[in-house]
């Protein structure tokens, strides 16, 4: 959406709030989860496994979760994407350990945008990998043994 430039202004001398004006910057949140992201890497020997986005174009995850009882004991992840894919996946993995594979499986991107307090508008569909990456790893984990009962507890 083009601005006017007195909206523009407004912002930089801080007259109207980057929430009002549809959060165009990351916030603090975001930046430290991008520069500092938690739980980068691999697991070796995963429950739960997978790779989604675009390979070619660029914008991808790489998830592997560990699963005890039922629950997400570890969540880990390899990306290439934008400040806010990072962030949001490094806040993801986050929100998901030790929830139920039901409850991890219930999260959305609205959930991790939520935690991350708030994220530019047109990066909103940057907080769908890491949600889709542990989503699809969760099925890798029920497709890998019958004993792995859908919905957890
Ligand atoms: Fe492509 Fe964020 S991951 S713009």
């Amino acid at each position: 959406m083009a601005r006017a430039a007195d909206d523009w202004r407004a912002l930089y001398q801080g007259d109207i709030t980057d929430s009002e004006f549809g959060y165009i910057s990351y916030n603090e949140t975001v930046m430290e989860h991008f520069m500092s992201p938690r739980n980068v890497g691999l697991i070796e020997e995963p429950d739960g496994h997978a790779i989604v986005g675009d390979l070619n174009c660029g914008d991808y995850i790489e998830v592997c979760i560990k699963v005890e009882e039922g629950r997400v004991a570890d969540f880990k992840f390899l990306m290439s994407g934008c400040p806010a894919a990072i962030a949001t996946s490094s806040i993801a993995t986050e929100l998901a350990m030790g929830k139920t594979i039901r409850e991890a499986m219930a999260l959305t991107d609205n959930d991790v945008i939520l935690a991350a307090g708030g994220i530019p508008a047109r990066k909103a569909h940057c907080s769908l990998l890491a949600i889709r990456g542990l989503r699809q790893a969760i099925q890798d984990y029920f497709s890998k043994s019958p004993h792995n009962v859908k919905g957890g507890s």
